[in-house]
């Protein structure tokens, strides 16, 4: 194997470097410390000769840094026949994302410093992409007790999280948030008052009265994310708002932003092109929490997007096992895999489409979400790590769940033609995912 990698004549598509042009780019892999193994960007620039690397055609193809999901539930430990680290990490490299952050609503969940060293473990061992681990808020997700939260960051979390477990006690988000500020590491937040979607099972108005089932009003995020602002503001610490649905959340972000507060927010794939009606026929894989809204909620949540009040672009990828999909929509688990079309949808369906710049693509799928969790990663400078993802961006494919690496078939995006696909994911200088042709210069 080949040292160097050259990813030649592709259009590089770097946000952190303000960059879109044809560029070519060198990778290196050398060893650091002990036996390990580092990539590196060495080179970007227009017609790099290196005599000994392994040449990329990468011609019709955007290179951009590689893809970051801060939102992804493997369901390691506890329910390895849902997904597992291993199974979960090949989706996500199959999807051009080279780090992903997981949730903790595992069983049990992720609560500990010991939880975060587990994750790291199996991850050194069996992930094909980076994991940085998320430690849940309280113990057990009960919200009566924080977690170790200093110890879990020095064990390696990256950031807390309630999702999965909404916390519904505006006292206990505060003392959250105020031991949060002390490891200063952001809180993600999955924005949810009980009190108003409690037995709710889609979004509430029409179609949920026609379907005869209940709803969950937009109202249930709103005040939870007004809640949420209001203490980001009071204890200075950083917090993240998961997988915004309403348009109105687009607005109170933006005005909490304008008030000084570290807010950031992040919307998922299917809010973006989905609305309530695909669960017209009962479907239970477009059953997701927060549930898919209107139209209107969509095109604010596409404003936002192109206006930067939303700053990431995560999948809440959630796989389920069938048995738990294929049962009354009443019944049925929230959630849909994502990491696998979520190019496809943003590319194909926004991109394409017109709706969205494919930079802001980029950077919502990667800088973004890396600069708010402080990483090494979402860049293609020269001296960044060398995690790359290659798309060929007039790839055409149907979603078709067998041919995922997920353990999860349950796509809210099956029979759906995407246009655009990672085909080479490079993690750390080496190729974890590869579709394409490939041959020594
Ligand atoms: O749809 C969802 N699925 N929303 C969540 O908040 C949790 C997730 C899961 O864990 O399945």
């Amino acid at each position: 194997m080949s040292r160097r990698l050259l990813l030649k004549n592709g259009t590089v598509v770097d946000p952190s470097q303000n960059l879109t042009a044809k560029r070519d780019v060198l990778i290196e892999r050398n060893i650091g410390h002990g036996t390990r193994v580092i990539g590196k960007i060495v080179a970007v620039a227009e017609n790099i000769v290196a005599e000994d690397a392994e040449v990329i055609d990468c011609t019709g193809k955007l290179v951009v840094p590689g893809l970051v999901d801060m939102h992804v539930h493997f369901r390691e430990p506890g329910e390895e026949h849902k997904e597992t680290i291993a199974t979960g990490s090949a989706a996500a490299v199959a999807g051009g994302f080279t780090t992903v952050c997981c949730m903790p609503n595992t069983i049990p969940p992720i609560d500990s410093p010991l939880g975060i060293g587990y994750i790291l473990w199996k991850a050194q061992n069996e992930s094909k992409c980076r994991i940085l681990p998320v430690g849940a808020v309280s113990i057990g997700l009960k919200h009566e007790m924080l977690s170790e939260m200093g110890k879990m960051c020095e064990e390696g979390a990256v950031a807390f999280s309630d999702d999965g477990a909404p916390i519904q006690n505006a006292g206990f988000l505060r003392k959250v948030l105020e031991y949060a500020k002390i490891c200063d590491l952001p809180v993600m937040l999955h924005c949810e008052d009980k009190s108003l979607t409690e037995g709710g099972v889609m979004n509430s108005g029409r179609v949920a009265l026609s379907l005869g089932l209940r709803g969950m009003p937009p109202e249930g995020e709103t005040i939870a994310i007004f809640r949420a602002v209001e203490l980001a503001i009071t204890t200075g610490t950083r917090v993240h708002i998961q997988h915004i649905s309403v348009g109105r959340s687009v607005e109170l972000i933006r005005m909490a932003k304008e008030m000084g507060a570290k807010v950031s927010c992040e919307v998922t794939p299917h809010h973006l092109v989905l609305t309530e009606e695909a669960v017209e026929d009962y479907n239970t894989f477009c059953k997701v929490n927060p549930p898919l809204r209107t139209r209107e909620d969509v095109e604010m949540l596409i404003e936002g997007l192109n206006g930067g009040v939303i700053d990431v672009i995560a999948t809440d990828h959630a796989p389920h096992a069938i048995e738990d999909k294929e049962v009354e929509f009443e019944k049925a688990a929230f959630g849909t895999v994502g990491l696998e079309t979520a190019v496809g949808v943003i590319i194909g369906e926004l991109v394409m489409k017109g709706k969205l710049r494919l930079e802001r693509a980029i950077e919502c799928m990667s800088t973004s979400p890396a600069k708010i969790l402080s990483i090494d990663a979402g860049t293609l400078k020269v001296g960044a790590s060398a995690d790359v993802t290659i798309i060929d961006p007039n790839l055409e494919y149907i979603v078709e769940p067998s041919e995922f690496k997920s353990k999860g078939k349950n796509s809210a995006f099956i029979g759906w033609k995407l246009r655009g696909k990672a085909i080479i994911t490079i993690v750390n200088g080496e190729i974890a995912y590869c579709e394409m042709k490939r041959g020594e210069s």
